[in-house]
Parts: C-alpha cells; structure tokens; sequence
C-alpha cells in the first residue's frame, strides 16, 4: 500500500467513525449533485452565445485531420484555430460534424493555445503552457483537466460547399466583460 493510499485510508475511516452509515450516504449524494450542478452550469455557458456578420474564414479542401489553422474572428486581434477532428464533436460542421473552431486563449489566466496544443489523436486543445488546462473539442471544448473553470469559446461554423464560414460565438473570450461588437 502506497503512502497516498494509506493517507486517504486514515481519511475514510475518520469519516466513517464520525458519522452514520446513512449520513455518509446523503454526504455522497450531495456531492454527486454539486457535480451534476456544475456540469449543467459548463454547458450553460457554453450556451452564452454571440452572432457576427457571417465571414469566410477558410475551405474544406485544405483541412486534414491532425492540421490546425489560425484564423482571426470576430475581430482581427481575436486569434482561433480551425480544425478536422477524427470524431464527430459537438457543433461540429460538415458531413461528418467534424470540422469546428476554438479560441486560441485559455480561459483560466490567458495562456496561448496555438497549433503545437492541438493534439488531434485525442481531440483536444492543450495542455495550456502556464497551469496544463486541456480541452475536450468534442464537447465544445469543455475542460477536461487543469485550473480553469469555463469552456473554451467555441466558433459557430457553417459550410457552403468549400467554404467554412464563420457566424458566431459560443462563450466569452478571455479578457472581455461582453465579447466585442464585431469587426
Ligand atoms: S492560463 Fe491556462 S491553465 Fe492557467
């Protein structure tokens, strides 16, 4: 037995001398609730989303699986990356709803995210340089581990034949109070 788990052993026990069986029992679904609540309030704001004049912001001719693209929307200061996943993603475009769009900026404290974070054989963006945040691009881009707290802004795509355009926001870029009014 390691020391971690003779730790968290001594942990359990102390939790089970102190109280009923059936307190331990409401204690643990109380913090099944707390987790179901914060994952609700993830996606919640992933719903907090932005519409932008439409913009063509790259072609289905020249993805690949594995190549990120930067890209700049809504504004030109504002840098995202498009990417081909190898699996189907939530607001994924495409015939295969695998085409989407992210933010390059960390939610957390703004660390970049650039094309050396796109880890396609996992589909996710990170790990971020400053305190290791990754994100799952196929649950709109939903922290998976690391210290930041809200998903990653996720760019509302659409296709027109090669074309990718670009329509809107799902989420608040980093550093904004309210995303920009547009370009
Ligand atoms: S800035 Fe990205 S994890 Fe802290």
């Amino acid at each position: 037995m390691t020391q971690a788990t003779k730790a968290k052993g001594v942990g359990h026990e102390h939790v089970c001398s102190s109280m009923s069986r059936r307190g331990f029992l409401i204690l643990g679904g109380s913090a099944i609730t707390v987790l179901a609540t914060y994952g609700s309030g993830a996606e919640a704001q992933d719903l907090v989303s932005s519409s932008y004049v439409r913009k063509v912001i790259g072609k289905v001719s020249d993805l690949e699986p594995g190549k990120a693209i930067a890209f700049n929307y809504p504004t030109d200061d504002i840098e995202n990356l498009l990417m081909m996943l190898n699996e189907e993603a939530g607001g994924g475009a495409g015939a295969a709803r695998n085409i989407v769009a992210f933010n390059t900026i960390c939610p957390h404290m703004g660390g970049y995210m650039g094309e050396a974070e796109f880890k396609a054989q996992h589909s996710v963006l990170g790990p971020c340089p400053l305190h290791l945040s990754t994100f799952d691009l196929t649950k709109h881009g939903m922290i998976v581990s690391g210290h930041a707290v809200e998903s990653l802004p996720q760019i509302v795509l659409e296709i027109d034949g090669d074309e990718i355009i670009a329509t809107g926001v799902m989420g608040l870029f980093y550093g904004y109070s309210q995303n920009p009014s547009g370009a």
